[in-house]
């Protein structure tokens, strides 16, 4: 039989830290002998990056909210036929920064898209595959707007009023309630309290 992997995924709304810990939890599994395959979504191979070009570029006409779900999730099964289900037959620590609690957190809670649509993909697109172990940032949103707004050009997602990213805020709180593979991290505490509870999650979710 394959041997399995394991799946962390790192997830929070804009300027959470999830590319900066994504790093450190790179570093951090490597030395202590972990095989990790670092990715990301939407992307995480050349096709899932186009798709992802156009994701987050900016249209002359509205984007449909169907359209924006589906390019989501057309990326996904691509990503997930190409990266994910290999590395994790070969036993792999698949890191990856997003997943589908984002499209439930945004094209759900953010833009108002039903959950049962979501979760007809989410079956049709990844089946019984879901993360082992999901870090979720939380941080007021006012303060991760202010942490991203020393970008040169927010792209469109990131462009969206406060109100959205509350909203995504609120829905990933809920979606972590009740489920055990989610960790909140309080990613408002300095960037090395941070990581030592980033630590203590990997080393009772990972390394025992
Ligand atoms: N705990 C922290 N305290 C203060 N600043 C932080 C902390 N964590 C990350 N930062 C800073 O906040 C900014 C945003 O972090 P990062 O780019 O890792 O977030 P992100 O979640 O990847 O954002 P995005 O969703 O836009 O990709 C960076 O400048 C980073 O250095
Ligand atoms: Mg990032």
């Amino acid at each position: 039989m394959a041997q399995q992997g394991f799946f962390l995924t790192l997830e929070g709304s804009e300027g959470v830290g999830k590319t900066t810990n994504l790093a450190f939890v790179e570093r951090y599994l490597k030395a202590h002998d972990k095989e990790v395959v670092v990715t990301r979504e939407p992307g995480g191979t050349d096709l899932a990056e186009s798709i992802r070009g156009v994701l987050l570029a900016h249209h002359q006409e509205k984007v449909a909210q169907d359209t924006e779900l589906l390019l989501m999730f057309a990326s996904r099964a691509q990503h997930i036929d190409q990266v994910i289900r290999p590395a994790l037959a070969e036993g792999k620590v698949v890191i990856c920064s997003r997943f589908t609690d984002s499209t439930y957190a945004y094209q759900g809670g953010g833009r108002g898209i039903a959950h049962e649509r979501i979760a007809v993909l989410e079956k049709w697109c990844h089946e019984d595959l879901q993360p082992d172990l999901t870090l979720l940032f939380d941080l007021p949103v006012e303060v991760g707007k202010q942490r991203i707004d020393q970008r040169a050009e927010l792209d469109r997602i990131e462009q969206q009023e406060l109100d959205f990213f509350q909203r995504v805020r609120d829905a990933y709180l809920q979606r972590a309630k009740g489920q055990k593979r989610f960790e909140i991290i309080d990613a408002s505490l300095p960037l090395d309290t941070v990581q030592q509870h980033i630590k203590d999650v990997l080393s009772r979710w990972v390394l025992s």
